[in-house]
């Protein structure tokens, strides 16, 4: 039987993603498919077979660092059922304080920028009417976490090519040992984050009008603090985090609700609420 939708989730075999498609898998109805993505063979199978739920579930190998293997699949879910209706952009790859920021830039921001791009790129044009393109960002998204001097490279009126050059620039000025200099914190989840939040306004900046008469909604979310192996090694508190089945609710039903609420749409959204991109005004 052809399945009614199509569900697609990145990173999703453990953590925030593993909860996603658990969550999807139950919120969804039997006739739809839930695809649980992941890069390794073993730990997608393993976690596939571990979901209960109603939707089906299946796991499929994408590596987000691939952007051929990305737009593949979109294609082949674009012949077979026409497109999909739900696409998650949401794997990071570790990142340990152990160890310095340099030696795991390249794949740091392969995996979170590179993929959440590639899917931007693959997937947006596949999405089926009513559908959703969401990226888990972070709080940390919002343009006000960087020095003033490299905030205008993620301004709005940004291609998606820019904000990904302004990615590579980033990157090199890491391995220079030059990117203090230039404004960029020594912690690279910030201007990943904030960068994965650009590329989402980017795209969203263009296909605004068509999704809103179409009710089909691109965001970036922030899941708040959850116990996961991305987190576990920078903080220490964990007492007012989420479990991953908690914090994937609000972002459901960003995802489920129809119609959307236009305000939303292109946006950074936590529980359900836009936070300013250009950071919160005090008055
Ligand atoms: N946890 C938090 O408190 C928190 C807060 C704000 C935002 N977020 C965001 O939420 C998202 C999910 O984070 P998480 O905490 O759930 O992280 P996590 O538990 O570390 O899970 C990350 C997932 O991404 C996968 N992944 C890594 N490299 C990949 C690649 N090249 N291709 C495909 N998948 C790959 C991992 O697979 P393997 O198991 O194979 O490594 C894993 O399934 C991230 O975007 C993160 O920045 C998390």
């Amino acid at each position: 039987m052809r399945p009614q939708r199509i569900a697609l989730v990145t990173g999703a075999n453990q953590g925030i993603g593993y909860a996603l498609v658990e969550g999807l898998a139950a919120r969804l109805d039997a006739a739809d498919l839930v695809l649980l993505t992941g890069r390794n063979p073993e730990r997608v199978a393993a976690a596939a077979e571990r979901v209960n739920g109603t939707a089906q579930v299946e796991g499929r190998v994408l590596d987000v660092t691939d952007a051929t293997a990305v737009a593949e699949l979109a294609a082949d879910l674009q012949t077979r059922y026409g497109g999909v209706d739900i696409v998650i952009s949401n794997a990071v790859g570790p990142l340990s304080p152990d160890r310095t920021q340099a030696e795991q830039a390249d794949e740091f921001i392969a995996v979170a920028n590179g993929g959440a791009t590639a899917v931007l790129r693959s997937f947006a044009p596949v999405l089926r009417p009513a559908g959703s393109l969401i990226v888990v960002a972070s709080s940390l998204g919002t343009l006000d976490h960087l020095d003033a001097k490299v905030q205008p490279l993620f301004e709005d009126g940004h291609t998606l090519d820019q904000i990904e050059q302004a990615v590579e620039d980033w990157r090199r000025t890491i391995h220079a040992d030059t990117h203090a200099d230039h404004g960029w914190p020594d912690w690279i989840n910030i201007p990943s984050k904030v960068a994965q939040v650009a590329a989402v306004r980017a795209v969203a900046a263009i296909r605004r009008t068509d999704d809103l008469a179409g009710d089909t909604l691109i965001a970036s979310v922030c899941p708040g603090l959850v116990d996961t192996r991305a987190s576990r090694p920078w903080f220490e508190d964990f007492s007012e985090a989420r479990s991953p089945a908690e914090a994937v609710q609000p972002i459901l039903d960003l995802i489920l609700t129809r119609p959307i609420d236009p305000s939303t749409y292109g946006e950074l959204i936590r529980d359900g609420k836009v936070l300013p991109w250009l950071g919160e005004t005090t008055d």
